[in-house]
């Protein structure tokens, strides 16, 4: 089990003029589970080269166990990365594909016979050792190129965008199969993704870049209840921001004065409140209850989805269909905030 510790790592490349990694600060813990989560382009890719020693930094060091690994060979590293299309040698069996880290660490066959089988029952490919990677589905090549990395059994495993290109029942399964894996070994594993629900779903801590810039590193609750910025509460889907000042545990502002949780910052900023804890219709009860007028309401099957003026301000809520099954567009409906599901942005 390895610790990462990435520090001040920055990338600038030839003629940019934009760094693609600027002063990137990450602690990993051992054993554990980080997801890199950002938009196409913002530096994930450049991130994981740098760490398995494909690319060169411009500045910044990583460590493994406190050891930086800057001068270390990139095949000396320990850490194997595994990339979005799945770049197995064509021509070789599964077997040669799967058993060929070990071959070059000349390990000798019986060994490798045995690593290769093993492996390939744990990503649950059983007995396709004489295949060739042409006869697998992208789904079966995946994790063929998966137990390619996991078979010399990396300090570090580096997974970028490894289900991108496939579907969603198989990405699904795929990524069940990958946390059950890395938690059995207890490999240290930065997993590489765009998708945010993919990202919550699979890590113990999420790390969010935005324009190259780490904007919070946290575990995937707090970037729903205390989100670091509002770029960041908007790449989770929050929807609801207004302007005002907080200060001795009130924001004031244009839904007039709200309580907030103790731990809120105070000063002028915006309150934020995700759309699913709005209380609306029928259960509107508690602290903060205001009065708002329907906009327009989606039935979405499961939800209800609410748009609601209050003075100038627009706020947008999902509601369970039966509190609000009684309210029409364009009439008055109660909603409550619960202090607890407020949040304020002050940068
Ligand atoms: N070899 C390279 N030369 C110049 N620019 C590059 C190179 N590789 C990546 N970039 C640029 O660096 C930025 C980050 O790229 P990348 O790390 O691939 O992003 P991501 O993986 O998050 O989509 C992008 O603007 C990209 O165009
Ligand atoms: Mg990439």
């Amino acid at each position: 089990m390895t610790h990462l510790a990435i520090r001040g790592l920055t990338k600038r490349f030839a003629g940019q003029t934009e760094a693609a990694v600027a002063d990137l600060n990450l602690e990993i813990d051992s054993g554990s589970l980080v997801a890199l989560l950002g938009p196409s382009g913002c530096g994930k890719t450049t991130t994981m080269k740098m760490i398995a020693g494909l690319l060169e930094p411009t500045a910044g060091d990583i460590l493994f166990d406190e050891q930086s690994i800057l001068r270390i060979a990139p095949e000396r590293r320990g850490a194997v990365m595994v990339f979005q299309n799945y770049l197995l040698f064509p021509y070789m069996t599964i077997a040669q594909n799967v058993g060929y880290g070990l071959k070059i660490r000349k390990i000798d066959r019986a060994e490798i016979d045995q690593r290769v089988r093993e492996i390939l029952e744990m990503v649950r490919l059983p007995g396709i050792e004489d295949r060739r990677p042409k006869e697998l589905s992208g789904g079966q090549q995946q994790r063929v190129a998966l137990a390619r990395a996991l078979v010399v059994e990396p300090k570090l495993l580096l997974l970028d965008e490894p289900l991108s290109n496939l579907d969603a029942h198989l990405r699904f399964e795929l990524r069940d199969l990958i946390r059950d894996i890395q938690q059995k070994m207890g490999i240290t594993t930065v997993f590489v993704t765009h998708d945010q629900e993919e990202a919550v779903v699979l890590a113990d801590k999420v790390a969010l870049i935005l324009d190259g810039r780490l904007r919070q590193y946290a575990e995937a609750d707090m970037f729903y209840k205390r989100p670091a910025d509002e770029a960041t509460a908007r790449f989770f889907g929050g929807q609801n921001f207004i302007s005002g000042t907080a200060s001795n545990g009130v924001f004031e502002g244009p839904l007039g004065r709200l309580a907030l949780p103790e731990d809120a910052p105070e000063g002028a900023g915006k309150l934020t409140f995700r759309p699913e804890n709005v209380r609306t219709g029928e259960a509107a009860t508690g602290e903060n209850t205001l009065r708002a007028k329907l906009v327009n309401k989606i039935f979405l099957g499961t939800q209800t989805r609410l748009r609601l003026a209050v003075g100038d301000e627009t706020i947008t809520a999902i509601a369970n269909p039966n509190d609000v099954e009684n309210y029409l567009v364009d009439q008055e409906v109660p909603l409550a905030l619960p202090p607890s599901a407020l949040w304020v942005l002050t940068h």
